[in-house]
């Protein structure tokens, strides 16, 4: 079983999301020892944005990146997200990853009916989200775990999970007690994967 984790958050060390998304893999590693992980720090390695030079291919080294990161996606039995909540959106360095896995013919299709058909199903995607202020569910601000939600499940995987700290920002009390709720609120991984 293989999980893919991923970390966006410019915050380094500071970041919540950061924290979050490690302690799920850990609950991961701890519940499946034999689980494969791959790792990949957006911020520190970000995948190019698209251009038009990536989609004609013009750079048979950028391709071939591009080609291993869809790959590394489309491998993954589960991917847990680090996703901050930047600009009432995701951090640009995980919207270039976004990017490089929303593949037409690869990862969904349009039908001659019209319809759209996700080709990626059977994956969990666990999101650790963290939010400086207060939106809750399904708020019109949110272009984060909506869009999030949106992206997946146009992939055709809706097994999307939020592990959320919000109103980090506030103060340092806030903060803890956020992280404290999101720590516990981490599910089970085992819930699918037995
Ligand atoms: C560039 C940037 C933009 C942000 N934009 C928002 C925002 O629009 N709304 C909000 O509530 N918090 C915003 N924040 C606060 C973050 O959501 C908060 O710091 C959260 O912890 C981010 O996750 P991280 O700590 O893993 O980076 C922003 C923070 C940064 C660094």
């Amino acid at each position: 079983m293989k999980l893919l984790h991923l970390d966006s958050s410019a915050l380094g060390a500071n970041s919540v999301t950061r924290e979050l998304s490690a302690a799920i893999v850990t609950r991961w590693q701890e519940a499946l020892p034999e689980l494969r992980v791959e790792y990949r720090d957006l911020d520190v390695d970000p995948v190019p944005h698209l251009t038009g030079r990536s989609l004609a291919k013009a750079d048979p080294i950028e391709a071939a990146a591009a080609e291993r990161v869809l790959q590394q996606f489309l491998a993954a039995d589960v991917v847990v997200i680090g996703a901050p909540f930047y600009n009432f959106s995701i951090p640009s360095t995980l919207k270039a990853w976004i990017d490089r896995i929303a593949i037409s013919g690869r990862t969904f299709r349009y039908t001659a009916e019209g319809v759209q058909q996700g080709l990626a199903g059977g994956k969990r995607v666990i999101v650790a989200s963290g939010r400086g202020g207060q939106y809750g569910d399904g708020n019109p601000a949110d272009f984060q775990e909506a869009y999030l939600r949106q992206v997946f499940g146009f992939l055709g995987v809706h097994d999307v999970e939020i592990v959320r700290a919000e109103g980090v920002a506030y103060s340092p009390q806030h903060r803890a007690d956020a992280l404290a709720a999101a720590h516990a609120a981490i599910g089970q991984p085992l819930r699918k994967a037995a």
